[in-house]
């Protein structure tokens, strides 16, 4: 599923940039550029890195 759409990411990628040791936002903001457009994707952008962080 798409988090931005802006920026073609999905929470997959997400995931998978959190599982390569991304834990913040502005981390995976670096690798994936979600949420450098509208910025209406932030807030879900964030949940997705919490999610995957408590999961891992
Ligand atoms: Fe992510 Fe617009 S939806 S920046």
């Amino acid at each position: 599923m798409y988090v931005c759409i802006c920026k073609n990411v999905t929470c997959h990628q997400i995931r998978n940039a959190v599982y390569n040791g991304a834990n913040s936002l502005k981390d995976v903001r670096q690798e994936l550029c979600v949420g450098t457009q509208c910025g209406k994707c932030v807030k879900d952008a964030k949940q997705v890195i919490k999610e995957t962080l408590v999961d891992n």
